[in-house]
């Protein structure tokens, strides 16, 4: 059986992808599914929100990073299994759950440069390159396919290769937006991209939902952006409050906690969501 793969994106920076990304592994693998968060993001914070600085910096010195999993295609060497690459049970959520995770580093950005250059000067095309990123990329989630049940892409905001493969891959895409003006209009152009991806599998926008963010309660033009929103996308029902406890859930911690330590009052909203997710992506 091959794992379900899942794409949380957003060309904008800050709506919450990696948030999402590290809440929903947390109360996916606590219901007992497998997964594997993939962080694409140089910024690494779903790497740290997982697994802890202490362990990343761990896992960094160890060679265990995404830079290393692809450097070894764009510079050659002695290829290693992806699952090798791999850190395993990482959450800081009681009961160790399955939740294993591929960290990124802040060099994974030269990554992309470097093989574009070199593959560019072999004589590739772009075409030819997005395949070879793909294929990489798909290759790796095969390597690991058996050990999972769900696959989680957390990516950068605006768009990589690495994004790119990531959306080709996936048969489901979660798009984090805080509803406000510019949020909205940020969602348009990315959605297309999203929507021929889809199309080009004979897949519908089914597989594409928008997840509203940082909702406040009181504000007017939240209430009135995610109606909006809801006229114009697929929109999940539950929406993910602006919540004090969801920032501190972001900082890892060496004491082992359950989901509504580490959450408090908003361990059911996202409890809820995961749900609602499960539903919505056909994950049994
Ligand atoms: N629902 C929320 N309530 C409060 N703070 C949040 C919420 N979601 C995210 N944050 C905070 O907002 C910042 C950006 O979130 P993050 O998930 O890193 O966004 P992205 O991955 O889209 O850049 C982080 O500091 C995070 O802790
Ligand atoms: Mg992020």
């Amino acid at each position: 059986m091959s794992p379900r793969v899942v794409s949380v994106v957003n060309m904008k920076g800050g709506v919450g992808k990696s948030t999402t990304v590290a809440s929903l592994a947390e109360v996916l693998a606590s219901d007992g599914m497998r997964v594997l968060v993939i962080d694409l993001d140089p910024q690494s914070n779903v790497s740290m929100m997982l697994a802890g600085q202490d362990r990343w910096i761990d896992l960094r010195k160890g060679g265990r990073t995404i830079d290393e999993y692809f450097n070894q295609y764009v510079y050659g060497g002695e290829p290693r299994f992806f699952r090798e690459f791999i850190a395993n049970r990482v959450s800081d959520i009681v009961g160790d759950p399955q939740l294993d995770l591929l960290i990124s580093t802040p060099e994974f950005r030269y990554i992309e440069r470097h093989a574009l250059e070199k593959w560019v000067s072999q004589g590739f095309d772009i075409r030819q390159l997005n395949t070879r990123f793909s294929r990489l990329t798909s290759s790796a989630i095969e390597n690991v396919g058996d050990s999972y049940d769900l696959v989680l892409f957390d990516c950068p905001p605006g768009i990589s290769m690495f994004a790119e493969a990531a959306i080709e891959l996936s048969e489901f895409i979660v798009i984090p937006t805080i509803p406000d003006y510019v949020s909205r209009l940020g969602i348009f152009a990315f959605r297309k991209r999203a929507l021929r991806s889809m199309e080009q599998r004979r897949f519908t926008d089914e597989r594409i939902w928008t997840l509203i963010t940082k909702f406040e309660d009181h504000n007017t033009l939240h209430a009135s952006e995610a109606a909006m929103l809801k006229e114009q996308f697929h929109v999940f029902d539950t929406r993910i409050p602006q919540a004090e406890q969801i920032a501190r859930a972001a900082e890892w911690s060496e004491q082992k906690r359950t989901l509504e330590q580490k959450y408090g009052a908003a361990a059911q909203v996202i409890g809820t969501f995961a749900a609602e997710f499960r539903e919505r992506a056909g994950l049994i």
